[in-house]
């Protein structure tokens, strides 16, 4: 590359940052499913319902910077705007959530640079859903340039809520009603006690799976054992 990018205050082209973060989402979207594939080769299980990925468009990054009050420039824009590169992992169960944190906080090339936990600390509005900002490096032909990714974890009743509310206030342009709020507030906890439910539900499945496996184990090896002493009686009597 001519001009080789170093970091990025060296980068004054849009079409290059943007080339950056299509780069870190790739990178951070190859991570993951890896993660998910080994998992469902060891565990049987796949954490991963699904994976959603975009970039932030023009537009979004403009308004978010207006709103922050920083002047429209590309340096501003990286250093201040953390999501322009969005990752959104859906889980089944909570408990998967905090395993896939962890699994991705272990990844010796990723810096995890902060953690907003709004399933322990719930937003006012009653949004739940576990961020973590990492930077992940991009490898170029004569440089590194660490990119950030903002990933945002969720259970798939918790991304129902998320998108149903954002729908809602986007319509309101954030003036929503009280009482719509109230309901929406109401919605959340449902969604908590829905998502605690099927976790538990779950467990129980699995624990009643294994007690059948372990009944099913103990059964064949006392037949098993039954047969043999069949076996020997008969030969003794012979
Ligand atoms: P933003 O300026 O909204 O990005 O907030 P922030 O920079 O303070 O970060 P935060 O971690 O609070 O929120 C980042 C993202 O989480 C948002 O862009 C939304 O995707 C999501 N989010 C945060 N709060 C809410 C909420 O109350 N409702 C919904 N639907 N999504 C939310
Ligand atoms: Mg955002």
């Amino acid at each position: 590359m001519e001009n080789a990018i170093k970091n990025y205050e060296d980068v004054d082209s849009w079409k290059t940052i943007m080339f950056l973060y299509n780069s870190a989402l790739k990178e951070i979207g190859t991570k993951l499913d890896i993660l998910n594939d080994e998992f469902q080769h060891v565990h049987k299980y796949n954490p991963i319902e699904h994976i959603k990925t975009r970039v932030k468009t023009p537009e979004s990054i403009v308004k978010k910077l207006r709103k922050n009050g920083y002047e429209i420039s590309i340096e501003n824009m990286v250093k201040y705007v953390n999501d322009i590169a969005g990752v959104r992992l859906i889980c089944s169960f909570t408990s998967d959530i905090y395993r896939l944190a962890e699994m991705i906080g272990n990844q010796s090339d990723l810096k995890v640079l902060s953690i907003k936990d709004y399933i322990r600390n719930p937003k006012a509005s009653g949004y739940k859903s576990y961020h973590m900002l990492v930077s992940v490096p991009i490898f170029l032909s004569d440089s590194v340039v660490d990119t950030k990714v903002e990933i945002q974890i969720r259970t798939i009743a918790m991304d129902f809520w998320a998108s149903l509310e954002h729908k809602i206030y986007y319509k309101f342009e954030g003036n929503a009603p009280e009482y719509i709020s109230r309901e929406l507030r109401e919605c959340a906890e449902m969604v908590s006690s829905l998502d605690e439910k099927m976790l538990s539900l779950n467990e129980a499945i699995l624990n009643c799976l294994r007690e059948q496996e372990e009944l099913r184990v103990s059964t064949s090896r006392n037949e098993r054992s039954h047969t043999n002493r069949v076996a020997i009686s008969g030969a003794a009597g012979k």
